[in-house]
């Protein structure tokens, strides 16, 4: 077998992130409203469930994000858990756009943030707590309301790329 690539402490990030982009993921869209009421959200593949009772999940959130400030202080926030047709939300919600909500179809959900449209789940959430994550804020949510699809297919990524499910 080939020798594994290798990092360590102090290497370049680049190799850390290769490692960890092992990992395989699927795909979010974190959504909020800001103080003067437009509709927030970016691309986010750091989603994980937390905690079953209570039922609590987190996110983490770039601090240099322009998201980062109304995402980690609005009092609820939503994930949209993205299927395969939304792959082009999920670039459009990571790249610069002047208006990432003109391009999706969205609406203002029952707990007061943004819910995108044809989502495979979303999880509608109060601010539960924000912790220190190094560069990035973690972004823990109280799960107040969830939807699921149960015949779509999540969108993922692996390796720096969007993949599909290939195996029933
Ligand atoms: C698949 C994928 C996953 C991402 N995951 C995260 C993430 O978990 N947290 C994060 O802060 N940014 C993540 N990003 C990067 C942000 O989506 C990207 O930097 C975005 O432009 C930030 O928008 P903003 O600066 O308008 O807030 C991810 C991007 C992609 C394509």
């Amino acid at each position: 077998m080939a020798k594994p690539s290798e990092y360590r402490s102090g290497c370049d990030p680049r190799t850390l992130r290769d490692a960890l982009g092992c990992f395989a993921t699927g795909v979010t869209i974190v959504t909020c409203f800001d103080d003067d009421g437009n509709p927030i959200g970016l691309t986010a593949n750091s989603f994980t469930s937390v905690s079953l009772d209570p039922p609590l999940l987190l996110v983490c959130i770039a601090k240099a994000a322009a998201s980062a400030t109304p995402l980690t202080q609005a009092s609820h926030f939503a994930v949209n858990v993205l299927q395969t047709e939304q792959r082009p939300a999920s670039i459009t919600f990571s790249t610069f756009v002047e208006d990432r909500f003109g391009q999706t179809e969205w609406e203002k959900g029952e707990l007061g943030a943004p819910v995108l449209m044809d989502s495979l789940s979303v999880f509608e959430c109060s601010r539960h707590a924000v912790h220190d994550g190094g560069d990035h804020w973690i972004l823990v949510g109280e799960v107040k309301k969830a939807t699921f699809e149960e015949h779509l297919d999540p969108l993922l990524y692996f390796r720096g790329r969007y993949r599909r499910l290939h195996f029933d």
